[in-house]
C-alpha cells in the first residue's frame, strides 16, 4: 500500500496507520483508552513539560459534545483562537491538500458545489466519524511552539499504540475551529486551548471513505544526505 515493507513490528504499526473516517459502533473500554494515554505520555517533551491535557469522551458525554459542536457549526463561524494553517496555502502544500480533499470527496460521491453533502460530511467529522471514543486534546494557552511539537509526538504515540492494539484513529483539526463552544460544553478553564480532536475505535471496512490511500514524498526527495 505504502510501497514500503515493514522491517519490524514497530514499523508495521506505523505503516498500517491511516486516518480512518468510518468506525464500527463497538465500544472501547475506558481501561484501554487510559492505557493508550499512559503509553502515549511516554513521549519526549522539552524539559519534560508534558503539555498534553485530554478529555476522553464516550457514550452520552460524547454524544452531547458532538451535538453541541455540530449546532455551533450549523449556526455559523466562530472567532478563531489561532491561525492553524496559512490562508491561502502556498505550494506544494495546496496541491497536496487538494489531492486528499478531492480524493476523499470522490469516494464519498461529493461533487464540486454539492454543499449539502459537504456539510453532511463535516457533521460526520464532528461526530468523530462514528468512533465510540473521541479525545479532545487541550494545551495551556500560554505554551508555545516547542510544546506543540511535543504534543505532536504524544498524538502520534496514541495513533501507533492504538494500531498495535488493533484500533484505529483519526486526528481532527476541525475541532480547533470551535474554541468557545468547546469551552462552554466541557466547562474548561480559561487556560485551556484546543489543539485538536482524535477519534479512536475500530475501522468500518465497508465505509467508502476508508478506501482512501494517501501518498508520501520519499525521503530521497525531502531529505539531503551528506557525508555518507
Ligand atoms: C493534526 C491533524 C489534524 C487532522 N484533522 C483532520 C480532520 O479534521 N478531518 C479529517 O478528516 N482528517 C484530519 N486529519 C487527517 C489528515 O488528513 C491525514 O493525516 C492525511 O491526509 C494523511 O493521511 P493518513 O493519515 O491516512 O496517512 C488530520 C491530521 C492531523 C495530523
Amino acid at each position: 500500500m505504502t510501497g514500503l515493507a515493514a522491517r519490524n513490528e514497530t514499523e508495521a504499526a506505523i505503516l498500517s496507520r491511516r486516518s480512518i473516517r468510518g468506525f464500527l459502533p463497538e465500544a472501547v473500554p475506558r481501561e484501554t483508552v487510559e492505557h493508550l494515554l499512559d503509553v502515549a505520555a511516554r513521549a519526549p517533551s522539552g524539559t519534560n513539560m508534558q503539555p498534553w491535557r485530554v478529555i476522553a469522551l464516550a457514550g452520552e458525554e460524547r454524544q452531547r459534545f458532538c451535538e453541541g459542536v455540530t449546532a455551533a457549526y450549523l449556526a455559523g463561524a466562530e472567532p478563531q483562537e489561532r491561525d492553524y494553517y496559512p490562508a491561502p496555502l502556498p505550494e506544494p502544500y495546496l496541491s497536496r491538500a487538494r489531492a486528499i480533499g478531492w480524493g476523499l470527496y470522490g469516494l464519498l460521491g461529493i461533487a464540486r458545489g454539492e454543499r449539502d453533502k459537504a456539510r453532511a460530511h463535516m457533521v460526520n467529522n464532528l461526530h468523530f466519524f462514528g468512533a465510540p471514543v473521541g479525545l479532545v486534546c487541550l494545551i495551556d494557552r500560554t505554551l508555545k511552539l516547542g510544546s506543540w511539537l511535543d504534543y505532536g509526538m504524544f498524538l502520534q504515540n496514541i495513533a501507533i499504540a492504538a494500531r498495535a492494539a488493533g484500533l484505529d484513529t483519526c486526528a481532527m483539526a476541525v475541532f480547533a475551529g470551535f474554541p468557545n463552544t468547546i469551552h462552554a460544553l466541557l466547562d474548561l478553564p480559561e487556560s485551556d486551548g484546543v489543539v485538536c480532536g482524535m477519534a479512536i475505535g475500530r475501522e468500518d471496512r465497508d465505509a467508502p471513505a476508508n478506501a482512501l490511500r494517501t501518498a508520501r514524498v520519499p525521503a530521497a526527495e525531502f531529505a539531503r544526505f551528506r557525508g555518507f
